[in-house]
């Protein structure tokens, strides 16, 4: 595959950059301000994260990945093993190698896999720009059948030369999933986030740009959009207002609060069932994937 960057058609558009530069300014610049780092950050959200997740339609995904009956799975950027503990327990597959940089969500992993008995899964605690061709491959015996990154691509950064890896040290399908339209409620969303975060709304990258680095290294995937959904229970509205202090630097002030709590209720997604309260998030997630050519 040609490693170098080739410009599509007549555009001279930095994708990769447009995309970074994005995420750093839609949030994660804001993570690294408060936790010191992407890592530091992961490693406190961990376990909030992980129980937001079991309410979420995320694993939807697997039965598709299960059609390819994979025997070997590489999943890069593996979080707290939403993917990586019930692929290990899939029939076809005796490998799995998780690669996650976060202590925090390596560890939970690790505890979930010891409750399960599970012995096939192989923790790599660092980022994926920093893990090399040789040590995946060394590690697994060979190119992974298989190979998922689940949200994490937010934060990935040398998109050319880690989509590079990807596809080199796979034999078989690449699966890249990630947030894509904004949900519905967006309008509102923007109508209040300049109270909220005391700035303009800042533009967000599209995931197309994702695409556009992998046809600029040649490789032609499918899209295809999910509607993903999560929810978050909770004891009261406040406990969510509350909660909004981690994707923000410092305290609430009172304006602050009450934007959240208009939010909230303009966007019609506390919900209540069976007694019990919950926040409810319904978006798009683009899932681009491509068959590896040998
Ligand atoms: C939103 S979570 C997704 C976790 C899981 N894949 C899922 O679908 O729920 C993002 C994960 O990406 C990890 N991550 C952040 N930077 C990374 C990097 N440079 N390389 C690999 N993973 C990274 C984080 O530590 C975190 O666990």
């Amino acid at each position: 595959m040609n490693n170098n960057k080739n410009k599509i058609g007549s555009l001279n558009i930095e994708w990769a950059k447009m995309w970074q530069e994005g995420i750093l300014d839609a949030w994660s610049h804001l993570y690294i301000q408060k936790y010191g780092s992407i890592t530091e950050a992961w490693n406190h959200k961990a376990p909030e994260y992980v129980k937001t997740m079991e309410h979420s339609n995320r694993t939807q995904l697997l039965e598709k990945l299960g059609q390819h009956r994979p025997e070997t799975v590489l999943d890069v950027g593996a979080g707290a093993g939403i993917f990586a503990l019930p692929l290990a327990k899939t029939k076809s597959v005796k490998r799995v190698v998780a690669v996650e940089p976060s202590t925090g969500m390596l560890d939970i992993l690790k505890d979930k896999a010891e409750a399960d008995k599970l012995t096939n899964i192989d923790c790599i605690n660092k980022k994926w720009e920093d893990t090399t061709e040789e040590e995946l491959i060394e590690l697994n015996k060979g190119k992974y059948d298989l190979i998922i990154s689940s949200h994490a691509l937010y934060y990935i950064t040398d998109l050319h030369n880690s989509f590079k890896k990807i596809n080199d040290v796979c034999r078989g399908y690449a699966y890249l999933l990630i947030g894509a339209a904004a949900n519905t409620k967006d309008s509102v969303y923007e109508k209040y986030y300049e109270r909220i975060y005391r700035k303009p709304k800042p533009p967000y990258p599209d995931y197309t740009c994702l695409y556009m680095v992998l046809r600029e290294l040649d490789i032609h995937p499918n899209i295809e959009m999910l509607d993903a959904h999560t929810k978050k229970y909770v004891n009261s509205v406040e406990e969510i207002v509350e909660s909004w202090k981690d994707n923000l630097d410092g305290e609430l002030t009172e304006d602050q609060r009450s934007a959240i709590r208009a939010y909230l209720t303009e966007s019609g997604m506390i919900k209540e069932e069976e007694g019990g309260l919950y926040w409810v998030w319904r978006s798009k997630d683009a899932l681009i994937h491509w068959k590896v050519e040998e």
